[in-house]
Formats: structure tokens, sequence, C-alpha cells
């Protein structure tokens, strides 16, 4: 079958959607992000890439720290809004409950069934992209959805809910959002 050439699309398709949570001016806040990536497994190393005129990237190049809140589709709504507005004319803060990291301040969202802690490592702008490669330094997964009789701390992946039951929120360039529909199809 032949293949139309799109021009420069970058045609990564779907991503998961985050909330990026920062401290800014003394103020929690969040913004909806799907360009955000893992950057290695041991060390745990993620990357976000923000807009440099958001409010949330302020807060990431000030105190280099971030959260990461994985929310499911039950906040999707939620997840809309923090990606329309800014925290220059809304507080977000007040929109969610949230609570500071065990490691480092960065806002957790409670709702949210997992957060990751994570300082930059390194970061840097790229035309109009500011972009942050962090260190996870703690993660956390609500526990009713670790698998029945699993210790995560002996075998994480078989402790980790099916992706079924967590229900990310999952982005495509045709600007709609996706839930995870499959089964599994092979062990990797
Ligand atoms: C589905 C979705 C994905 C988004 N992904 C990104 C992204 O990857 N990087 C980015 O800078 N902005 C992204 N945005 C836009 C920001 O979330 C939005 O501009 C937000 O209002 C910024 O808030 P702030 O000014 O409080 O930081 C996304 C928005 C939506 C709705």
């Amino acid at each position: 079958m032949n293949k139309k050439r799109l021009g420069p699309v970058p045609l990564l398709y779907p991503v998961s959607i985050v909330l990026v949570g920062a401290m800014v001016d003394g103020r929690a806040n969040f913004a909806t992000v799907g360009d955000c990536a893992i950057m290695g497994i041991r060390p745990a190393l993620v990357a976000v890439s923000l807009h440099e005129g958001h409010f949330t990237t302020r807060g990431l190049r000030d105190r280099r720290e971030f959260s990461i809140n994985l929310p499911t589709t039950a906040q999707l709504a939620l997840v809309d809004h923090f990606g329309h507005v800014s925290g220059r004319d809304v507080d977000k803060s007040r929109l969610v409950a949230w609570r500071p990291g065990d490691v480092l301040p960065v806002p957790l969202i409670d709702d949210c069934p997992a957060n990751l802690e994570c300082r930059v490592l390194q970061d840097g702008t790229v035309q109009h992209r500011h972009f942050f490669v962090a260190e996870v330094l703690e993660a956390h997964l609500r526990e009713d959805l670790f698998r029945t009789g699993a210790s995560p701390e002996k075998e994480l992946s078989s402790a980790l809910p099916d992706l079924r039951t967590f229900d990310p929120i999952l982005y495509a360039l045709d600007d709609h959002y996706y839930r995870v529909g499959g089964e599994p199809i092979a062990a990797g």
C-alpha cells in the first residue's frame, strides 16, 4: 500500500496524558502534558517538554523539581480544564486535593492513582520549548490497584495493575482522548 507524506509531524501515536505539578510563586500549579517520556528504567529517568511561556515552566526552572500525576479517565474533565487555563489566571491548587511529596515538596494530586516525585538533572531550551530530564526519586501507586497477593518489593512488574484497570487517558494527534481497550497481546 502506498503511503502519503505528511510533512514534519511528530506522529507518535498515542501518548499518555499526565498532570505535571510544581510549586510556582509559593502556590501549587498543574499543567496537562502529553509530551512526557521515559528516559531510563534504572535509574528511573523521565523527560517532559513544556512551552517556555507556561506558568508551570517557571516553577520547574526555579525549583528544579516537579511531580508527575497520572490521571484516569474519571478525571478527564479536570485534565482537559487544566490544559486550557493557566495558573496565571486561575488558582488551580484550589480545584484539586493535593499534598506535598514525601521526598520532595512537589504537589501530588490525591485523586490521581499514581504520582512521581522528580528532581531535574538537566534542562534546556529548544525553539519555544523547555525540556527537563529528571530522576524519579519516589513513586506512589494506590494500594487497591496492586494485584492481589503480589508483593511489589519482590516483583514489581507482576504487582502492577492491568492497564485496563488503571484506565489511563490516552491522547492522539487527532485531538481526541482515548482509553485503553484491548487485551495484552504477549509478554515483553
Ligand atoms: C491534551 C493536552 C496536552 C497538552 N500537552 C502539553 C505539553 O505536552 N506541553 C505543554 O507545554 N503544554 C501542553 N498542553 C497545554 C497546557 O496544559 C496548557 O497551556 C496549560 O494551560 C498550561 O498551564 P500553566 O500556564 O498553568 O502552566 C496540553 C494541553 C492539553 C489539553
